[in-house]
């Protein structure tokens, strides 16, 4: 077993940051930029073969948005959320998190990230994983405790906290890491396709849940997604990526007033915007044959 934390766990945190219940409510004027994406280009090179991960990337987040990354599989939604959250460095430009370099948010523990697969130890009941962020930071037993169990309030575990990760189905074990990536209150969320292996009932279920926790806790979330009902659900903007090279062509604003439920997801508005995304997800993918002269105006199209 190795003795590594996972990334979710090393990197979760808060910096003297004010408590999640107040940090969307509380920013104003500059502090209200939470992330700075400028000019980010991502390549790897394995062997001689060099791919160009993503290329050209500006993205700009304000404090309480939720934004949602989407395009097809391949397009560097996960190189992006990764460079947000300092796991892989860009091969240019910058990204500041919190008015400050994405690697020193990291160590001031600005964010927390959920991936698709829990990361959950399993010899940990899940009261004991939710505390272990707090643990690594040093917090009393008493408060460590305190916090962990009204984080699984939140996510609705509490009868659940002596049970083991294997215990809990899928979605409960997804509901434990968000409530260890939130249980150190941060700023900033990043979340890579958490959903991603529920199914259809189980998945809305989980996006009314987090809807339900983001505007409780007031925290900014990025989260990637292949889902475009999903995405415009949840979202204040979509971002529309297209691949090789992984570019934004397009970021749409979801206007759907909140609080979003059932409901919601029954009104023309909604399909509307579910159309509007499809047709972008298209759009982008036919830019890629387009060249020059051509390129330019699929991109004028798609209004980037
Ligand atoms: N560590 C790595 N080494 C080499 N190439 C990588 C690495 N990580 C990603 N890539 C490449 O970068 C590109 C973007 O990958 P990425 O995982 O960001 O895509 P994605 O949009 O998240 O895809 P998916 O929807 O399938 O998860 C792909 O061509 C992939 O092969
Ligand atoms: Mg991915």
């Amino acid at each position: 077993m190795s003795a590594r934390l996972p990334a979710d766990v090393g990197s979760v945190g808060v910096s003297g940051a004010s408590p999640v219940a107040s940090a969307g409510s509380s920013a104003s004027g500059a502090d209200r930029q939470i992330v700075a994406v400028r000019g980010v280009q991502k390549r790897f090179s394995i062997g001689g073969d060099t791919t160009l991960a993503l290329e050209e990337v500006d993205l700009r987040v304000e404090a309480g948005e939720f934004v949602s990354l989407i395009g097809p599989s391949g397009c560097g939604k996960s190189t992006l959320l990764r460079i947000i959250g300092d796991l892989t460095a860009p091969s240019a430009g910058s990204v500041e998190v919190n008015g400050k370099p994405a690697h020193r948010a990291r160590h001031d523990r600005d964010y927390g990230i959920v991936f698709q697969a829990p990361v959950l130890f399993d010899w940990r009941t899940i009261d004991s994983n939710v505390q272990l962020p707090l643990e690594i930071v040093g917090t009393p037993r008493r408060e460590r405790a305190q916090r962990a169990s009204e984080m699984l309030a939140l996510v609705e575990l509490s009868d659940f906290r002596r049970h083991h990760p294997w215990q809990l189905s899928g979605g409960m074990q997804q509901r434990a890491a968000i409530a260890r990536a939130l249980v150190l209150e941060p700023r900033l969320l990043l979340m890579d396709e958490p959903f991603g292996a529920l199914d259809e009932m189980t998945r809305e279920r989980m996006n009314d849940e987090l809807l339900r926790i983001w505007e409780r806790t007031g925290t900014t979330v990025i989260f990637v997604t292949h889902s475009i009902p999903e995405a415009v659900f949840l979202s204040s903007r979509v971002v529309i990526m297209s691949p090789r090279p992984g570019r934004i062509t397009r970021i749409i604003p979801i206007d759907l007033p909140r609080p979003r439920d059932d409901a919601t997801r029954e009104t023309p508005r909604y399909f509307e915007l579910v159309t509007e995304v499809r047709e972008a997800l298209r759009g982008g993918e036919l830019r890629q044959p387009a060249q020059g002269k051509a390129a330019d105006e699929a991109a004028g199209r798609l209004g980037t």
